[in-house]
This record gives structure tokens, sequence and C-alpha cells, in this order.
């Protein structure tokens, strides 16, 4: 940081001020976690200023001699780890990860079904808002009202009579297990191309603590970032047949020049990602969230499908007759920092919905276990009992930085 310091003082002080916050709060975001000081020494390398466009040994700008064996690495890594007999590592992003599998399979105003928003889906599923609701012709599947769980059957009908020429399956904030066989099955009688977004599972994917979604998928998309704790990325796996078709949808298609400290910081969490010590953390990220979903139902609070078998769960506070968003400031004040979602059917808006989405990534990162999710169901519960009671909330504040002090936090220096 010292030349940094040199330089933009201003810059250096915030960025060691969210070092600092990162340090001091129980990251609960479930789309959050810590990178390895390893995967930010690469994304923070000499290669953010080569330009790369095209792929390794075809490319349109000379001095490739490097970057070219860290793509082919990237690349190896990511089809041995996900299975894929394909993979592109180039998206800037997960949403652009997506957009590449649109290009690639359908033409514009083609017809895509996907998750909805608010039943848990992502934007890029075909939520309005997004240029898949803009520029496709979208229907979606939503969550069965008696169970909370995906409504297969109605995504089987919709797909016989809609036919769309791609299905998304995979979703942000769905607390259980997603059946890709199903999918698949949805898919060919549709005849569409089945894309699983594993964004938020991959690593319990490919450490088999959540069923994998090849065979059944055409095509994989994920972030970098999230549970596989590498850079922010993105990245797409797929059949051989659809390999041309993707990676033209990346560049040219979408994009221009790859992000080359990236695509090594991709390289280097997946080199992590096939060590031993990730397959025991994605055991203990469920094992967490089920200790914490068990926890804090004993404590009287509501969650959705009554519990978890991923690395998320989703309480629904409007049974303790608080809204999601006091619920999540008021934990926010204390030190527990997750965010305000949509329950299955809320009557409430999106920018003032009824839950609060928790998850388990980075706290099992700081090396936390069963023991410290009973502590911070009891946190949350001292602090959903008066939200609003300053001096409690500094109390859970004070526990909660006894307990991060004691499971520091990977990759961060204060
Ligand atoms: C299921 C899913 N797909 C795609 C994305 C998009 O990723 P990004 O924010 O990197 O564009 C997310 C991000 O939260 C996600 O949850």
């Amino acid at each position: 940081m010292e030349e940094l310091q040199k330089t933009d003082p201003q810059i250096a002080d915030l960025i060691q001020k969210e070092a600092q916050r990162q340090a001091s709060c129980l990251r609960m975001i479930p789309s959050e976690n810590y990178a390895s000081k390893a995967v930010m020494t690469a994304t923070g390398s000499v290669l953010t200023n080569k330009y790369s466009e095209g792929y390794p040994h075809q490319r349109y700008y000379q001095g490739q001699e490097f970057i070219d064996q860290i793509e082919d690495l990237a690349l190896k890594r990511a089809k041995e780890l996900f299975q894929a007999e394909h993979a592109n590592v180039q998206p800037y992003s997960g949403s652009p990860a997506n957009m590449a599998v649109y290009l690639a399979s359908l033409k514009p105003g083609g017809r895509v079904m996907g998750m909805d928003l608010a039943a848990g889906g992502h934007l890029t599923h075909g939520a309005k808002v997004s240029f898949s609701g803009k520029f496709y012709e979208v229907r979606q599947y939503g969550l069965s009202r008696e169970t909370g769980l995906i409504d297969y059957d109605l995504a089987r009908n919709l797909a016989k009579e809609f036919k769309p020429g791609l299905i998304f399956a995979g979703c942000s904030s769905y607390p259980r297990t997603v059946d890709f066989a199903a999918f698949g099955e949805i898919a060919r009688e549709a005849g569409a191309v089945l894309c699983a977004d594993i964004s938020h599972i991959s690593g319990l994917c490919l450490t088999g603590c959540h069923p994998h979604p090849f065979p059944h998928a055409d095509v994989v998309t994920s972030t970098t970032h999230k549970l596989l704790r590498g850079p922010r990325g993105g990245m797409v796996l797929c059949r051989q047949e659809l390999a041309a078709k993707i990676d033209k949808a990346v560049f040219p298609g979408l994009q221009g020049g790859p992000h080359n400290h990236v695509t090594a910081a991709i390289a280097v969490a997946l080199k992590e990602a096939s060590l031993p010590a990730y397959a025991e953390y994605c055991r203990q990220v469920v094992k967490n969230a089920a200790a914490l979903a068990r926890e804090l139902m004993a404590r009287g609070f509501s969650l959705v499908t009554g519990g978890t078998d991923n690395h998320l769960a989703l309480i629904d506070a409007s049974t303790m007759k608080l809204t999601g968003k006091v619920l999540a400031q008021a934990m926010d004040q204390a030190g527990i920092v997750a965010n305000a979602n949509k329950v299955p059917f809320d009557p409430r808006p999106a920018d003032d919905p009824s839950g609060v989405r928790l998850g388990t990534p980075a706290l099992t990162s700081r090396g936390m276990q069963e023991p410290e999710m009973v502590k911070i169901a009891e946190f949350i519960h001292q602090v959903a009992q008066a939200p609003q009671d300053q001096a409690n909330l500094r109390k859970v504040r004070d526990r909660v930085a006894e307990l991060c002090a004691a499971f520091p936090a990977p990759g961060i220096e204060i």
C-alpha cells in the first residue's frame, strides 16, 4: 500500500477502511467471500498492462508468449475441475457470461425461460429490467406456494407450451437443491438448450455437496468470485459442439480484450479449489448453513422452506413483525452484514421486502464452525428482539468484534 499512499492517499485510506470493515464484521451476504492473498496478488499484477484480443495461440496482438500459457492453464484447470469438454474464462463477470449464452443460442427476440427474480432467479434470467427481458421473449417459472420449492411441473408445462430455445436453471436466493436432471428432461422435451447458472453453488457442485449440472446441462455458467473465492470474473463451460458459438459470442460478440490479470487469478483460484482443503471447506459451508438454520429456527425465526440444503438461508422477518430492511439494517449496525431479500410470494416491494438472505461462505473461510453458528444465531436473535435499541445493538457489536478477532479474515492484513 506504500506506493498507493504516496500517489493517492484518499483511495489508500478508503481501501484500508474497507479492509478493516471486512475483518471486523460478520460477512453473511451469500455471494461474498475472502479471496486468498495469492488470488489478489495475481489480480494486482502487471498482466493488467497487456492487450490480448482473441484466444490462446490465435491473438490479434503480438507479445502473447506468457499470456497464452496463463490462459491455457486457466482453461485446463476449469475443464478438469468442472468435468467440461470446453471452457471459456474470458467473460468479465457472471452477467456477461450469461449474455454470451444468449448470443450463442438465440437470435435477437428469441424465446427464453428462466426463474422469476422474485422467486430467487437472477436478473439475467429474463427479468424485465435486464437486457434479457428487453431483447428476448421471456416466460418465467417460479416456486410452489405450498412448499416454497421450484415448481418443476409448472416449468415443464410452460416449456411444452412456450417452446423456448433456451432455458436457465440456477438461482441467487434459493436455499434448496436444484434438480438439474429434471431441468435436463424439461429442456430436451422442449428442444431447448439448457444453461445451468451455478454462480452461487459452483464450489458445492464440484465437491459433491450439490448434484453436478453435467451431463444434464448443455452449458454451465458461473461467476469466479462468490463460493469459488477467485477474482471477480465469469466463465462458460459447455459441450464441444457449442464451443465455437460460445467463444465467438464472448469475443468478438460481446467483449474486446480479456482481463489477463483476472484470467491469471482465476487459474490460481481453480488450483486452490482442486485441493482437498477446498472440498473440506465446501462441506463445512453446508454444515454451517444447516447449523445456523437450525439454531435460528430454535429461537423462533421462520425460514423459507424450513431450512437449507446449501450455503444460504432466507429469514421471513414478517413473522417477527419486522421488515427485511429493518432487520438487515439493525444487523448491520451490530456488525452482521446480510441483505434484505424477497421471500416467495412476498407482498412487499423489492426495495423493502419481507426477508433477509444469509450465507456462510465468508464465515467458513475464516474457519468458523458449528459452535460459532450457535453464537451468531444468538446475536441475530438479540438484534431482532430490539432492532431500534442502540444500546442493544452496541452490546451485540462488541460480541461480534470478539468473535471476529478470534477468527482472522484470510488475505487481510490490518
Ligand atoms: C445466479 C447468478 N448468476 C449471475 C450473477 C451475475 O454475476 P455478476 O454480478 O458477476 O455479473 C449472479 C450474481 O449475483 C448470480 O447470483
